[in-house]
């Protein structure tokens, strides 16, 4: 009971109160059928709630209300609720390498889970059976079919998001963004699906729900695709970042150590978690325009000339040509545009000045400062942490932003860039 907040348990408590007063209206109001061919269904949606897809977020999204609709629509709300209970307790899945089932996941994720699934499954499948009159099938019952679906998905998927938020502390809105926003398209496959599910079931059998249990699992596929496709992306432009760590020796592990600092001063700022992630890219690949700087120039042991360090300026632009493209990225790319803009106007590319520079380019620009002037350049010596400092307050109010130097000297004291 020690991971969640009183608040969380509070709320947790409520919502299996509703579930229970629910599940007990229902069963007491409806019987259950049992039938082989209802065993088959529970079965399927055991299946796939076994197919966990992890989320962005770290959380994990399942495919199962196109079966479990189904079951409530076709056998009653009693069994589609029944169902509900059965396939999260027999759901067998693996994440991180772990073999993950209800005897080891934590307690209030498989509570939650189970609210999710018995509140959405009830109140949709009891708005079915209000509106159309019983479980009798005519041409009205697809509109009504696809309205409980969609109230199925919009419940289910609120009452999780509030659950994720209690326990990890992202905005609701970020959660639902970040987890939802790419597949819904995937989603109103699966609506449409799960109504053809009822149509094939009612006109041909069970057998050609199993045939269709196919397709459904192919759309489980392309949920998955979309997320790996953005995990693929960030292993690519890695990749490329451990090429520019070979080619300018120097800064190498200097992004790493940006990333960290960058994430300790932006927690104690306070900025949201989306943003905080983007900072993070940011962060990562700040400099990964330096892979289209002559390796002479980047490596060069004297003082640079006029002409080479225009050349080095051109870093933060080449960087966005690299990184434009990529579409979860362009905060992070803009980011990166201006993390050697200076607050009174003199840096570059384009001379913005404090309020046109976005807060997140300014956290990299301190943090990369001292980065910089602690560790080895190819024209001089790493100074002490010390020297640093003094460096830091000479430019509070010059190129860096007074407030941010407040903070980043406060964390310094307490010995929080100490690596
Ligand atoms: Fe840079």
């Amino acid at each position: 009971m020690n991971k969640i907040s009183v608040k969380a348990k509070s709320t947790l408590l409520l919502f299996t109160f509703i579930s229970i007063i629910l599940s007990f209206f229902i069963f007491k109001s409806y019987s259950v059928q049992f039938n082989l061919d209802l065993f088959i269904l529970i079965i399927l949606s055991s299946i796939t709630e076994s197919f966990v897809i992890v989320t962005p977020n770290s959380s994990g999204v399942t495919l199962t209300f196109g079966i479990l609709l189904p079951v409530a629509i076709l056998f009653g709300p009693s069994a589609g609720v029944l169902c509900s209970i059965i396939c999260i307790l027999l759901s067998v899945y693996v994440i991180d390498g772990k073999k993950k089932h209800v005897f080891n996941i934590e307690w209030y994720k498989t509570l939650g889970n189970l609210n999710g699934y018995v509140i959405s499954s009830g109140i949709s499948s009891l708005f079915f059976v209000y509106f159309n009159g019983g479980l009798k099938f005519t041409s009205q019952s697809i509109l009504y079919m696809f309205i409980a679906a969609l109230l199925y998905l919009v419940i289910d998927i609120l009452i999780i998001c509030y659950f994720i938020r209690l326990t990890t502390n992202y905005d609701l809105v970020e959660i639902l963004k970040e987890s939802y926003k790419d597949i819904i398209p995937n989603y109103l496959g699966i609506v449409t699906l799960s109504i053809i599910i009822v149509i094939s079931y009612i006109s041909v059998g069970i057998e050609m729900v199993v045939v269709l249990f196919f397709p459904y699992m192919l759309i489980r596929y392309s949920f998955k695709l979309v997320y790996d496709m953005k995990e693929n992306y960030l292993s690519t432009i890695k990749a490329l970042s451990s090429a520019l760590d070979e080619k300018d020796s120097y800064t190498k592990g200097h992004s790493e150590r940006v990333e960290k600092y960058a994430l300790i001063l932006a927690d104690a700022i306070g900025i949201s978690k989306v943003d905080l992630q983007q900072l993070q890219y940011a962060a990562i690949f700040h400099d990964i325009g330096k892979i289209g700087i002559d390796d002479q120039i980047l490596n060069k042991p004297g003082k640079l000339s006029v002409d080479e360090f225009n050349q080095i300026k051109e870093h933060p632009s080449k960087g966005v040509h690299i990184l434009g493209n990529v579409s979860f990225l362009t905060k992070a790319t803009k980011i990166i545009e201006a993390h050697h803009e200076y607050y009174d106007g003199t840096g570059y590319p384009k001379g913005l000045t404090n309020e046109e520079i976005l807060l997140e380019s300014k956290i990299i620009t301190v943090v990369d400062i001292f980065d910089a002037i602690t560790t080895d350049r190819p024209y001089r010596k790493a100074m002490t942490n010390e020297e640093a400092i003094d460096i830091i307050k000479s430019e509070s109010g010059k190129k860096l932003d007074p407030k941010l130097v407040g903070i980043f000297l406060e964390l310094y004291e307490k010995g929080r860039f100490a690596l």
